[in-house]
């Protein structure tokens, strides 16, 4: 970073962002391997908090790998650069007033640790999506699982690219016992429950 750049402060806060909103912002990070179903949990429980009247916004690897991170593959130091790049950019939405949703395989804890260390204590919620390999396997969605077994696709997560899976998340769901429903309603509890929604929508 060059020395001659200094810190501007902004006028209207970040709490004013967000009590413009009635909310308080907060980070919700799905982490695990392809196709465990962070992107079905979090398109899921955003569309339940937007219908509850919160401002949410979603982050989702395979989106974001179309724009932002277009210049990124799936070496450790690219996948490093893409969670930073995603941390950050998730931190600038959640200054803004938003609840945000980011689901990205996030292999390694040192980069999540890292996106934590961003918030405020009570603010960045980790959801660890503990499908088995064997499930997400057999799902196969986008058929990547058959490829990387053929070594068509080097360095795939789960089968010649580690996953090292959280011990302290927040928030745990194994697609493979738990509906749809079911994960939405635990991470709503879990949000009721710390606070950071209100059972009769908005309010803070
Ligand atoms: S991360 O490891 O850097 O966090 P990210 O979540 O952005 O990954 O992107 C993962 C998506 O990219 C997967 O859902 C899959 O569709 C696709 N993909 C393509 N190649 C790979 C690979 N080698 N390993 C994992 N995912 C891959």
């Amino acid at each position: 970073m060059s020395s001659n750049i200094v810190w501007h402060n902004h006028k209207i806060t970040r709490a004013e962002r967000a009590t413009i909103k009635h909310q308080k912002p907060c980070l919700l990070w799905f982490t695990g391997l392809s196709g465990s179903g962070k992107s079905t949990i979090a398109n899921a429980l955003d569309v339940a908090l937007h219908h509850r009247g919160y401002h949410t916004f979603l982050l989702d690897g395979d989106n974001v790998r179309h724009g932002l991170n277009k210049d990124l593959g799936f070496s450790d130091s690219d996948r490093v650069e893409n969670i930073r790049r995603i941390g950050e950019v998730s931190k600038l939405f959640t200054d803004s007033g938003l609840i945000v949703l980011s689901a990205f395989i996030s292999p390694f804890t040192s980069d999540r640790r890292m996106v934590r260390n961003l918030f405020p204590a009570g603010e960045f919620i980790e959801v660890f999506m503990d499908t088995p390999l064997a499930t997400c396997e057999e799902r196969d969605p986008k058929g990547l699982y058959q490829k990387a077994r053929a070594g068509q696709i080097k360095h795939f997560t789960g089968i010649d690219s580690p996953y090292e899976a959280p011990e302290r998340a927040e928030v745990c769901l194994d697609t493979s016992e738990m509906t749809v429903d079911d994960c939405v309603d635990s991470l709503i509890d879990y949000l009721l429950e710390r606070g950071l929604i209100f059972q009769n929508g908005q309010s803070a």
